[in-house]
């Protein structure tokens, strides 16, 4: 998440004003943007969803004029609301669409709720939508996150956060929510929007004549191809790492990470990686060579196991604890001795540090 910190030094402002200066200039004609009813807001973002624009438009047009008003839709037989939905798939979103509006007209009155909070207690209203009605109907400043606004400021910041991890939602709100001028909430989110659909675009982004050019750090860094990061679990190599911590009563031993691979540089305890993770038994059946760093008379404690997740790979480590009575020559040959209280001085990856601070010794 380096590229968080990148953002400190962006003017928020001058995103926020660009992307509405390009809005200004380049948006669409659509009619739910000429509106501030919240029924009709509501509308044509569920039908926005998994829609194109132009394949959506018809839809939208055909229900506010069948159900101008949300009473309308909720007293509809659901039979003839699907009648409507018909040719745009996912039907089960046209019988949510019906039994929201009856919970509106139910219990509410027939007024949607005018805080995010409010919407986002209805059935079938998820942050998206809410954030969607309480700006564009109410002005309030919430932000929309959908894939354009993901592949937008995956850009801008260059943000390699996977957007499939359920931390990514928070993250990218968080970055819109201090990108967006709270009083033009609406415009703004219109704006990214848009932006994502006309000019960011996912496969052939239009960067040459891009009036953000000189603020987008993936395009700084030649990686707005790899924006944003969608990797599916099943995509993620897992490695299975086996730690040793050997120590006695002043010293351990540790190890520089070389090579190519995660953790350029960082320190650790000595390494064994298999296939699988396994028990003390089987790791020293596989590897004999460890027996040359302990003695009968250690103390094995119970071994810890740790998870870890990073962009492309899930890491599953088993530290294993031993303390032995001496000093060991064997270790000192091939791993660096250095004094228990000398453990903070070294910068250790966030897997080894969640098992120190785990273990007591
Ligand atoms: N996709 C989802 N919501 C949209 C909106 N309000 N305008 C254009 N495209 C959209």
């Amino acid at each position: 998440m380096h590229a968080i910190s990148n953002t400190k030094s962006i003017k928020y402002m001058d995103i926020h004003q660009k992307l509405c200066e390009w809005y200004r200039l380049n948006q669409r004609d659509l009619p739910w943007r000429k509106t501030s009813d919240p029924y009709k807001i509501w509308l044509s973002e569920i039908i926005l969803q998994q829609t194109r624009v132009q394949q959506g438009l018809p839809y939208y047009i055909d229900f506010i004029t069948h159900y101008p008003k949300v009473e309308d839709l909720a007293a509809a037989p659901e039979d003839e609301v699907l009648r409507h939905w018909q040719g745009l798939g996912y039907y089960s979103r046209a019988r949510n669409l019906h039994r929201t509006a009856k919970i509106v007209v139910q219990d509410h009155g027939g007024k949607f709720p005018d805080t995010y909070q409010g919407l986002l207690s209805l059935k079938g209203i998820g942050p998206y939508t809410a954030a969607a009605i309480a700006s564009f109907a109410y002005g309030l400043p919430h932000a929309v996150v959908d894939g354009n606004v993901y592949r937008v400021l995956s850009r801008l910041y260059n943000i390699d956060t996977n957007i499939l991890d359920n931390k990514a939602r928070g993250i990218f709100q968080s970055l819109a929510e201090a990108s967006m001028h709270p009083e033009e909430a609406a415009t703004f989110n219109q704006a990214i929007m848009e932006f994502g659909a006309l000019q960011c675009l996912a496969q052939q982004p239009l960067c040459k004549d891009c009036p953000l050019q000189d603020h987008c750090l993936a395009h700084a860094a030649h990686c707005v191809h790899e924006r944003p990061v969608r990797i599916k679990k099943s995509e993620r190599k897992h490695r299975y790492l086996h730690y040793l911590f050997f120590y006695n009563r002043e010293h351990t031993w540790i190890q520089q990470r070389q090579g190519k691979d995660i953790w350029h540089h960082l320190w650790e305890f000595p390494l064994w990686e298999e296939d699988s993770l396994y028990e003390w038994n089987e790791l020293i059946d596989r590897h004999p060579e460890i027996s040359a760093y302990y003695r009968q008379d250690s103390v094995f404690y119970p071994s810890f196991d740790c998870s870890h997740q990073l962009t492309h790979q899930q890491l599953h480590a088993r530290f294993f604890p031993i303390k032995i009575e001496d000093d060991s020559e064997a270790l000192s040959e091939h791993f660096t001795k250095i004094t228990l209280a000398e453990l903070d001085t070294y910068a250790f990856s966030r897997l080894s540090l969640k098992f120190l601070e785990k273990f007591n010794f």
